[in-house]
């Protein structure tokens, strides 16, 4: 395939590396060369089969606009732009395209939030629950896309009940942990998971790109990783 891989920080550049490694065709902008999403004109992206955005939160949305707006299909794993998911998947409805996002493209984090939606029966038995998400002091959103996801699944699964409260920290170089602790007059219950580097973040990103060839709708990357 030929790739489009917008940003070369610290996933972009992993996203890179595996996508060659898969012997894909890519090519790589950074914000140097696209700001205000500038590079992403119809003609640009006229021979790119799928544009793969790890960037920022404050250029993610004007990268998704005119990608979506050229027919492009599209995998984001940028976080800090859900609120605005109703409008983006609108436009990638009428725009007939395909796109894919996660908070979190990892198989592992995927199969927590399984974890998780199981766990969270014990919401309707007397325990009360709160997340933790630990991240590098670099990280610009807070609390992180993958907490979220994690509060969501929970709120879903469980019978009306208040949302679990996240408590986010930002030190040194960690990759990505999340918590969630369920505690009960009698005990107390523990999940964790621990990214120890990006690679599955990029692995997963890549996965999901071949899987969107020739798809059109907006999917969620933990309702598809089965599939791929
Ligand atoms: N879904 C997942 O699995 C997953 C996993 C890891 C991270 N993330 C998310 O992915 C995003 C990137 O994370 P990261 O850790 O790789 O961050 P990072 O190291 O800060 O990299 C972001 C890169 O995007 C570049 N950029 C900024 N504006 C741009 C534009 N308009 N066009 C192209 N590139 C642009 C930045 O360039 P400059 O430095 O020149 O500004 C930077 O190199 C964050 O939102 C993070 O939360 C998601």
């Amino acid at each position: 395939m030929n790739l489009l891989l917008l940003g070369r920080g610290k996933t972009g550049s992993l996203v890179a590396e595996v996508a060659a490694e898969r012997k894909h065709h890519t090519r790589t902008l950074g914000s140097e060369e696209n700001e205000g999403g500038r590079a992403l004109t119809p003609e640009q992206l006229s021979n790119i089969d799928v544009v793969i955005d790890f960037t920022a939160p404050h250029c993610v949305l004007a990268n998704i606009e005119a990608c979506v707006r050229a027919g492009k299909n599209m995998v984001v794993g940028t976080t800090g732009w859900h609120k605005e998911i109703d409008r983006v998947r609108a436009l990638v409805e009428q725009h007939k395209t395909g796109f894919v996002y996660a908070a979190n493209f990892s198989v592992g984090v995927n199969l927590f939030l399984d974890i998780a939606r199981a766990a969270a029966a014990a919401l309707n038995h007397d325990y009360s629950g709160q997340i933790f998400e630990r991240h590098h002091v670099h990280k610009k959103d807070a609390p992180s896309g993958t907490a979220i996801a994690i509060q969501q699944v929970v709120r879903d699964a469980a019978t009306p009940h208040d949302s679990l409260e996240i408590t986010s920290f930002r030190e040194g170089e960690v990759v990505g942990l999340h918590e969630v602790v369920l505690e009960s007059p009698a005990d107390r219950i523990y999940l964790c998971h621990d990214a120890k580097s990006r690679r599955g973040f990029a692995e997963g990103a890549v996965a999901a790109a071949e899987w969107l060839v020739g798809k059109k709708g907006f999917y969620d990357f933990k309702d598809v990783w089965r599939e791929l």
